[in-house]
């Protein structure tokens, strides 16, 4: 007998982020008050000044590098926290010389970049959210802040929540994708991760949300680049992640680097106050991005003094590396152009961040030598990355089902991706050690020791040009060889094989920030080699490291299987054997459209339909919005990835088709697992606003589902919509949801979808 079960579906975004740690702690926050007023009462304007400063360390760069002499900033009171410093003795020591060796002794903050681990390193989190998992997403962010709080860090400048739809970007690899449901489920997933329940225990650390605002929608995907776009765009397709982490409690925002309404971010007034603290009711600590005060002089708005106070009198708190700050804000209240209030307000936040970590009661808070040796990149740790990266990797094509390998096979490994230890890591893992990390091909004799064979060949650089890989590779080079020669041994390599396993695609550095792309096929050299190794006729499996989508057209139509494994992490190369070899069926679905051509992007699932929609995709329609060379398809859909398995979904049905302002209707949908190994399948419910007062995206998501099926096994999963799910931001900006007709439609992935009508009375 088949087995059946009833899974109910995470339907509202209010119910998802229900449980965040927004705690009521209205005596805390009394004592908080009145410990903060009677601290700031003791304080010189110098001393308050120095709270509002936060410098580089210098151990991790991030940008041009402006490291500053951190302790004795310290001993001067100049600071109010540093960031990229590691290791727990170097940092104990700088907070000790805060705490006794200052006039107040006030500790100090200390971030980092902790974005997807600190030494125990998880995929990126384009990947993580890949898994459509924000359980696993939140045991990534709690392992991270248990080993960063371990190793003297209490802040980490993540989750990076940017909506992105656009692939050239590089910081496309940091985000959740496309979606600002997803976003925002995963935005709250990490911030409850790091900042546990009150952000106060020894191994909890706050978070800080960023950038806000718009960073991912950079003109032409280059980075740092002019934002421009109406504010219904901004409330209904970007805001809501960052939101999302202001109402699961998240410690602090980041401001980001470009302009809104050609304002800096850091200085709209509009963002910073009026959405950010008055409609958001953000209480937290606001913080710039790396100079982003220094760097409102090429935006051509103002020079450091004049650009400290505005971005002050915005609502910025803290003054990420610029100084502009500490060292002009005094002449600033002198000459009556900063109010007084606005110092007291930006320090108090800085106090009450400290405050809430515990730091006046404990400067150290996690920080231990010995702790951070037990806990830091541990056995458990690792297992966990490993088991998370797995459910990250996306199957994209699987021809005559020739993924999963038996072992027992003769490999050709092939490929600059396949002996690159220190690149599994991915781009924003500077406090891991990358020369820890396991490489494929160790992994992969590892995995078929005893049964088969493995014949590794490197088979070409990452790019033909050695000026271009040098830009490409950064901070984690690959040794280079002569590309003929290289393509040689590869080919020998492949004659001798059964299967060809050919690892391609960026290096880990060609995503991530300041890596922009105008090609987004795989490089050069590296599409040579794949198609001679398709020439030899032998099976070729494409395992994609990327941090991005790239343009697969051509082997999508070529290549036999090609599983995308992103960059999983420091235990990436166990994960792909893991999948590769068939011990876990792959699982993960695509969060960003994979678009045909570059010159479809901007290309994303849930856009608004024009006046002129394409008609049928197989030939062109004059006068429709179309291209003459191209369709308006994307390769792959929002939501798209197979198993080794496969599911079916029986037809859906809705309790109602009519619903009212209070009430709600439930879809239901049969899936059925009808292949033949156990999986995951995720459920995906859209909706469509079909009439009303302004475009309406054609399909939004609005809720999922990660079932696990045995083979053979159904369950009916269900979702619940009420009138809140149908709500967006009108014209006004006012939040409602119009009476009228809406389309609900469900499936495997954005495409392939069945859609019932019902009515909002
Ligand atoms: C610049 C990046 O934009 C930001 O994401 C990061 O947190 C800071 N540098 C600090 O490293």
């Amino acid at each position: 007998m088949k087995l059946q079960k009833t899974v109910w579906a995470l339907a509202a975004v209010a119910a998802i982020l229900a449980g965040g740690c927004a705690s009521d702690n209205s005596g805390g926050e009394r004592e908080m008050n009145e410990f903060v007023t009677g601290l700031m009462e003791r304080m010189t304007l110098e001393e308050k000044l120095g709270q509002l400063n936060l410098p580089s360390g210098g151990d991790m760069t991030t940008g041009a590098v402006m490291n500053a002499e951190i302790t004795e900033m310290i001993k001067n009171g100049e600071i109010g926290g540093f960031f990229n410093v590691k290791g727990a003795q170097k940092i104990k020591e700088l907070q000790r010389t805060a705490v006794e060796e200052t006039r107040l002794g006030i500790p100090l903050l200390v971030g980092a970049d902790v974005i997807h681990g600190y030494e125990t390193v998880f995929p990126i989190p384009l990947a993580l959210s890949c898994s459509w998992n924000p359980e696993a997403v939140e045991r990534m962010a709690r392992i991270s802040a248990v080993e960063a709080s371990a190793n003297g860090i209490n802040w980490t400048f993540s989750p990076m929540v940017d909506i992105c739809r656009d692939p050239r970007w590089g910081r496309i690899a940091e985000g959740s994708g496309e979606d600002p449901f997803l976003g925002s489920v995963m935005a709250a997933a990490y911030v409850r991760g790091y900042q546990g329940k009150e952000m106060k225990q020894s191994n909890e650390i706050m978070a800080c949300v960023k950038h806000f605002a718009l960073y991912g929608a950079a003109e032409g995907g280059r980075d740092y680049n002019t934002v421009d776009m109406s504010r219904q765009q901004m409330y209904n397709g970007y805001f809501g992640p960052y939101k999302a982490a202001v109402d699961a409690g998240v410690g602090s925002v980041m401001s980001s680097f470009n302009v809104v309404d050609g304002i800096p971010a850091t200085a709209n007034r509009w963002l910073m106050t009026d959405v950010l603290r008055d409609q958001w009711g953000f209480d937290g600590l606001l913080v710039t991005d790396y100079n982003s005060i220094g760097e409102m002089l090429p935006h051509g708005v103002a020079g450091l003094r004049e650009a400290s106070a505005m971005a002050l009198d915005a609502g910025t708190d803290m003054d990420m590396v610029s100084g502009g700050f500490y060292g002009t804000l005094k002449e600033s209240l002198e000459k009556g152009d900063v109010d007084k209030s606005d110092i007291d307000r930006a320090c108090r936040r800085v106090l009450e961040a400290k405050y809430r970590l515990g730091l006046f009661s404990d400067p150290y808070k996690g920080c231990d030598v010995d702790l951070a040796k037990q806990v830091t990149y541990c056995d458990e740790h690792r297992k966990t990355a490993r088991e998370t990266a797995a459910e990250t990797f996306v199957l994209l094509r699987n021809e005559g089902d020739l993924l999963p390998l038996k072992p027992n096979k003769t490999i050709a490994l092939i490929g600059p991706m396949a002996d690159a230890g220190n690149n599994m890591c991915g781009m924003w893992s500077m406090t891991c050690t990358p020369d820890n990390h396991k490489s494929l091909l160790t992994a992969m004799n590892e995995a078929t020791e005893g049964a088969g064979r493995v014949i590794y060949a490197k088979g070409s650089n990452v790019y033909g040009d050695e000026r271009t890989e040098t830009a490409a590779n950064g901070i984690r080079p690959i040794a280079r060889g002569d590309n003929e020669r290289l393509l040689n041994e590869a080919l020998a390599a492949a004659a001798k094989a059964d299967v060809i396993v050919a690892a391609l695609g960026e290096s880990a550095e060609m995503s991530g920030e300041s890596a922009s792309r105008t090609d987004l096929e795989i490089p050069d050299v590296q599409k040579t080699l794949l198609r001679r190794l398709k020439a030899t006729g032998k099976p070729v499996v494409l395992l994609l490291f990327t941090g991005r989508p790239l343009v697969l057209t051509w082997e999508n139509g070529n290549v036999d299987a090609i599983l995308n494994v992103w960059y999983g992490g420091s235990e990436a190369a166990d994960a792909i054997c893991d999948v590769v070899f068939g011990k876990v069926a792959p699982s993960g679905k695509l969060t960003t459209t994979f678009p045909r051509s570059v010159g479809q992007i901007p290309l994303y699932y849930n856009h608004l339909n024009t006046g002129r929609p394409d008609g049928d995709p197989t030939q062109f329609n004059r006068y429709n919005s179309n291209y003459i060379d191209e369709s308006n398809e994307p390769l792959y859909p929002f939501g798209y990835g197979l198993s080794y398995t496969t599911f079916s979904y029986g037809e859906m049905t809705l309790d109602k088709t009519a619903i009212n302002a209070g009430g709600s209707l439930t879809a239901s949908v049969k899936v059925s697992n009808t292949g033949n190994c156990d999986g995951y399948e995720t459920v995906q419910m859209y909706i469509h606003d079909v009439l009303a007062s302004q475009s309406r995206p054609v399909k939004e998501l609005k809720g999922f589902r990660r079932v696990f099926l045995k083979q053979g096994e159904s369950a009916e999963v269900k979702f619940e919509i009420n009138a809140d799910m149908l709500k967006f931001y009108n014209y006004k900006l006012e939040y409602v949801c119009e009476p009228g007709e809406f389309e609900v439609s469900v499936g495997p992935d954005s495409r392939n979808l069945q859609t019932l009508k019902f009515t909002l009375e």
